[in-house]
């Protein structure tokens, strides 16, 4: 196994948020949104008017207004500690000619206890990764939580071998632009593993938490949380 390289937490860079903004993700986009809709219809629950969703790392907010569009009468908050990308995603969200109410962008760094015990849904996609320390992610999740809470977590694994990586980027990104080839490498090779996943899960105490590797480069880690303030001694499973 290649040992974890990390990355610089924030993306910043004007070339950077320019190239991943204009990146087309929309078919994984979807996907997450299909895998919350899912996990709803077996959990049996559904997101009422009013309830949060949050979507932490939410970079030029692809994703949040995605959710702001499938459940138009919940509130979405995307979070970000990079200014670029925070004024991205505002300005796509004045495009699309969203309201505040619907949609709104925080800047701020993880961990992130801005909405105490107020989010129903708690969603990054490729954040983990990024993290210097991962516990910044999961020491967010119970005091946002409301008394039940879906997570849902996608990023990239790392790959085994060096010959691996190379091959995820000859497959996926041998066509982008320079700095989202750049970026993709750099992702892959600072990327936890499942059993990684799993210790750090561990130590937070949300090990009732499902981890499962998905396609040939991705990890997701889903499941149902309780918040600090709900009263129950149980995670809900
Ligand atoms: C690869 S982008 C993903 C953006 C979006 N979620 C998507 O899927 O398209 C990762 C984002 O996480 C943000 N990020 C990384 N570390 C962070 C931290 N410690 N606090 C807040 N945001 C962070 C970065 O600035 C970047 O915008």
């Amino acid at each position: 196994m290649i040992p974890r390289t990390p990355e610089p937490e924030l993306m910043n860079e004007p070339q950077q948020v320019q190239a991943y903004a204009a990146a087309d993700f929309e078919s994984s986009d979807q996907a997450l949104v299909e895998c919350i809709d899912q996990l709803l219809l077996d959990s049996g629950r559904r997101f009422v008017p009013g309830d949060c969703l949050v979507d932490l790392g939410c970079g030029p907010g692809n994703i949040s207004e995605r959710l702001a569009r499938h459940w138009p009468t919940c509130a979405v908050v995307g979070v970000d500690a990079a200014s670029q990308m925070i004024e991205t995603a505002e300005s796509s969200r004045r495009r699309a000619g969203m309201a505040r109410e619907r949609l709104r962008y925080v800047l701020a760094p993880l961990p992130w206890h801005g909405l105490q015990s107020q989010a129903t849904l708690i969603v990054s996609n490729s954040l983990l990764h990024h993290l210097h320390d991962p516990q910044k992610l999961w020491s967010c999740l119970r005091p946002l939580a409301g008394d039940q809470c879906l997570v849902l977590h996608r990023d990239l694994r790392r790959p085994s071998t060096a010959m691996a990586v190379d091959q995820l980027c000859e497959r996926y990104v041998a066509d982008a632009p320079e700095v989202l080839q750049r970026d993709y490498r750099a992702s892959l090779q600072a990327a936890f593993t499942v059993e990684e996943v799993k210790a750090q899960l561990r130590d937070a105490q949300l090990d009732h938490l499902q981890v499962r590797e998905l396609e040939d480069r991705y990890l997701e880690i889903s499941g149902w949380i309780a918040g600090c303030q709900s009263g129950l001694d149980q995670p809900s499973a």
